[in-house]
């Protein structure tokens, strides 16, 4: 079992399951197994009665790097979207408790992507989202070309993950994809905080009116499963293999 994820209670703060990548030497880069840790954690804090809320942390300026770029090279090479990967999302999409995050530097790919999904994300303003999916010859994933329009607009989504513009955290508050904003060394402290409070609300009702807001996942689910059709076919292309390989030879 990976130590790149670290699962645990708050000591502190009753209620609070925390996901924290530990991965700081590979800017949190997600591995297959750090999916299928996070995809677990999200899943058994739904079975159990002491958890009401997850929050997602990184480390001192960095959220997350996205996924391994060395996992996708191996992909690439034969097979599809890793199994881990669409476990992990389908975990998030149909998580039954509230999920908050904070971010404070560099939140790349899914490390942008994944707080689509999160109920109130908090960030630094010196945050980067970014999602360069087409500079590697792929194509959005996590039903972000479903939800992203839905939340920001056409033009700020398709700038986001078509063109791959870099949004500071204000940008990414002015488009909706982060709460608040804070100093970073308090994000941490905000994140946390707000899971507290969610947590200590009567579970049934905030799982009711976390759906109602929700809406339908069945439909995000089926535009993951689209888009990881084309993302499949996409890394196992010579074009993507070609922008792995460069990255991994800097
Ligand atoms: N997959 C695997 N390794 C990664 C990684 C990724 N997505 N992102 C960073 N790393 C590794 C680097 O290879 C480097 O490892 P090394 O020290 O063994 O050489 C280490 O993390 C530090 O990264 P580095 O590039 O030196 O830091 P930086 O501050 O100059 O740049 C980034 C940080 C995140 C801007 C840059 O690493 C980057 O562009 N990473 C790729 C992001 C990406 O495309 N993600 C996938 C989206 S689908």
């Amino acid at each position: 079992m990976t130590d790149h994820i670290i699962v645990e209670q708050s000591a502190t703060l009753p209620g609070v399951q925390i996901i924290r990548f530990n991965r700081p030497e590979k800017k949190n880069a997600i591995t297959r197994a750090m999916y299928s840790k996070m995809a677990e954690a999200l899943a058994s804090a739904d079975d159990d009665r002491s958890i009401g809320a997850t929050a997602f942390l990184g480390t001192a300026g960095c959220f997350s790097a996205g996924n391994d770029l060395g996992d996708f090279l191996a992909v690439a090479m034969g097979g599809g979207m890793p199994r881990e990967v669409l476990d992990f999302l389908y975990a998030l999409v149909k998580s039954r408790k509230p999920v908050v995050s904070g971010v404070d530097g560099l939140a790349i790919g899914v490390g942008t992507t994944m707080h689509l999904h999160c109920d109130l994300t908090v960030a630094s303003a010196r945050s980067q989202f970014r999602t360069p999916f087409v500079d590697l010859a792929l194509v959005p994933e996590a039903a972000s070309s479903l939800v992203a329009p839905r939340i920001m607009g056409h033009q700020r989504a398709f700038a986001l993950l078509v063109a791959g513009e870099a949004f500071s955290g204000d940008e990414a508050k002015d488009a909706g994809l982060v709460w608040k904003l804070c100093a970073a060394e308090d994000v941490e402290a905000m994140t946390l905080a707000i899971a507290a409070t969610l947590a200590a609300k009567p579970p049934e009702a905030v799982r009711i009116s976390r759906d109602l807001v929700r809406g339908d996942r069945e439909e995000i689910i089926a535009r993951i499963d689209e888009e990881a059709r084309h993302f499949s076919a996409r890394l196992q292309s010579a074009e993507a293999r070609a922008a792995f390989e460069a990255f991994m030879r800097r």
